[in-house]
């Protein structure tokens, strides 16, 4: 590790069994030497916390603590995260470990960062049917509602007799005859949320306290939104997160011809939402702690990377702004769960491909200016309790959040927009255009914020759709977005997917898909159906969508609202994707081809040139820095 450059190594994430084979019998000498050599050579320790993986006679001891799934059934003992957050017991037995762990490693020289646990959710993990977890949530509930009669209230239980005498009364939303309340659902979603960050934060107590100055990460997923990752990293010193291009894009939602295009690249846009996801989740401050080294095991299909990806992947999360990225592995385990997974080791230890191309990338790091990542043109508004609700309430099937949101980061970044993604409490001062794909539930402030905002704002349909407690709002939709913008929506309705709505603006055909709504108010319409009804609105400096344009139609809808304000765009040719950084621009090419950049002629290129061929990196002195 060290004659390649790695600085950085993680370790002991699953190490319970070896750290502590029997019941308060620790075994830390293995570990202690490990640290010492690494001391040795230089090489900095994130020591992840063993907490996704309780050793058997833990959970011998107290079987109760397994998680429960929807059916009513526990996860056994046998794989990995077999454990309910509202567990009380092994909330100790977390607490426990971890402070043997910080005591005796805490001041380590060797210890650069901690990592809690791993992968918060993985394996579909957060939400528990258990005992616990029904006892800890009637608490939360009472906490939240003070009477049940609140409660019932802004539940609605009149409906249907769900009525409640006590918060005694109340069990978890599984296994009902047909759906559940959603307000009793959504509840049980933040509930879960907040569980997950408490679980977390007693973690993050302790080893700041025993382990002062390390920096203190999780390791998020991608595409994962079954708890809010805003608030938990508000724990955290950092975020940091696990990136497998071509994993990912297997169970994309996308049409298999794409998938055919980048399946050795990854999709063009995925890896790098999440860059911009976690850069804003650790307020600036990220690492990639699992990059991609080759094949992995997990996907339906696992194929391999074109030659030069393990470089492309690293150069475009620095880009993005990360301080570090790791390699998940560093030699292919020979056994058990993971042996088809590459390292960048071969198993019998002899270099794979990914090594190789690590010292090519950090030979071209060494030359390279590393600049302040500056604010983003753009700040696109993600939020996870959007994310519940509309799995709550679809209304129709093929109407998915993270879907809506990635179709309105994909034209901002095809632009060649420099994107933040942030949540309803980020400060919008500085943004050239806010975007909100959709929002169903607004918090107070964020109207507040939107009112003080100065640049134009774009809102996707479903926006203020709900009130807190999962209701219409009493003025209808768009709600609290009313003082904003003079229209209310009357009816909706979701569209088939094989049955798109054709119309054509401007010239150009395009269509809607997934969702159109009814709009009554004073504002114009300024694109339109061939029956007249109106799709897009602007009042002032706000624009609303009353259904979910196709890309195409998207990309010119974004383009005609940066052209009002004499924003400058950056079209991409098909496939290329860039970013700045500091003073340097970077391009990446995602395509199974080469293709020629469209800079100017006299562009200084630092690594590459204008011709990218497959997997190619080019990075350009940025004239608009
Ligand atoms: C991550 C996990 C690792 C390993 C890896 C395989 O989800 O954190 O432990 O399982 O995936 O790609």
């Amino acid at each position: 590790m060290q004659d390649l450059g790695i600085r950085f190594v993680r370790i002991g994430e699953f190490a319970w069994s070896r750290l502590e084979p029997e019941p308060g019998q620790h075994e830390f000498g293995w570990l202690r030497r490990v640290l010492d050599l690494a001391a040795e050579r230089n090489l900095s320790v994130v020591l992840g916390t063993p907490t996704a993986t309780p050793p058997k006679w833990l959970v011998d001891r107290m079987p109760d603590m397994l998680a429960v799934d929807a059916e009513g059934r526990p996860k056994r003992f046998g794989s990995r995260r077999h454990y309910c957050f509202s567990h009380a017991g092994y909330r100790a037995e977390a607490i426990r470990i971890v402070t043997s762990l910080a005591e005796e490693f805490g001041g380590h020289p060797a210890i650069a960062a901690w990592q809690t646990d791993n992968e918060y959710g993985c394996h579909d993990t957060i939400l528990s049917y258990s005992e616990a977890a029904r006892a800890a949530f009637r608490q939360w509930l009472k906490e939240k509602y003070s009477t049940i009669d609140q409660l019932n209230k802004r539940w609605g239980n009149v409906f249907w007799s769900m009525e409640y005498r006590s918060f005694e009364e109340i069990d978890l939303p599984n296994l009902t005859v047909t759906e559940a309340n959603p307000a009793h659902r959504l509840d049980f979603r933040r509930f879960s949320s907040d569980q997950v960050r408490s679980f977390n934060r007693l973690q993050v107590d302790i080893i700041r306290h025993l382990s002062p100055g390390r920096t203190i990460l999780h390791n998020f997923m991608g595409g994962f939104l079954d708890f809010d990752h805003f608030n938990l990293a508000a724990d955290l010193d950092a975020a940091s997160w696990d990136s497998y291009p071509l994993g990912f894009l297997t169970l994309l939602n996308v049409p298999d011809d794409h998938k055919l295009k980048y399946l050795r690249a990854g999709d063009p846009d995925f890896v790098a939402f999440h860059h911009d996801l976690y850069r804003g989740c650790g307020r600036g401050r990220w690492w990639v702690m699992e990059q991609q080294p080759g094949p992995v095991n997990w996907a339906a299909y696992n194929p391999s990377p074109n030659p030069g990806m393990v470089r492309f992947w690293t150069h475009e999360a620095i880009a993005h702004g990360a301080e570090v990225v790791s390699y998940f592995r560093w030699r292919q385990a020979p056994f058990a769960q993971e042996q088809m997974h590459a390292g960048l080791n071969l198993p019998d230890g002899q270099p794979d491909i990914g090594r190789e191309e690590v010292r090519q990338v950090l030979a071209e790091l060494a030359g390279l200016p590393q600049g302040e990542s500056r604010q983003g043109d753009v700040a696109l508004v993600y939020d996870y309790e959007a994310a519940w609700a509309l799995e709550i309430q679809p209304q129709g099937d093929a109407f998915r959040y993270f879907d809506i949101v990635w179709l309105f980061y994909r034209s901002l970044r095809r632009l060649g927009f420099n994107i933040d993604v942030v949540s309803q409490t980020a400060k919008l001062d500085g943004y050239k255009l806010a975007v909100i794909p959709t929002l169903p539930i607004l918090q107070p402030g964020f109207v507040e914020a939107l009112k003080a905002f100065a640049g134009p704002t774009l809102v996707g349909p479903r926006t203020g759709s709900k009130t807190a407690d999962f209701q219409i709002p009493a003025n209808l939709p768009p709600g609290p977005l009313q003082e904003l913008l003079p229209l209310r929506v009357v009816r909706v309705e979701s569209l088939v997917p094989f049955m798109p709505v054709d119309l054509s603006w401007r010239d150009r055909d395009f269509h809607c898909q997934f969702w159109l709504e009814h709009i009554q108010g004073e504002a114009e319409p300024w694109i339109r159906l061939p029956d007249g009804r109106g799709i897009a609105f602007t009042y002032s400096a706000i624009t609303y969508l009353a259904a979910v344009p196709d890309q195409k139609l998207l990309d010119a809808i974004v383009e005609d609202i940066a052209s009002r304000i004499g924003l400058r765009t950056n079209p991409l040719p098909e496939g290329v994707r860039a970013r700045h950084r500091g003073g340097l621009r970077y391009f990446f090419n995602y395509n199974p081809g080469a293709v020629s950049l469209p800079v100017a002629a006299d562009t200084k290129f630092v690594v590459g040139a204008r011709d990218l061929q497959v997997a190619g990196v080019a990075i350009t002195e940025d004239a608009g820095a």
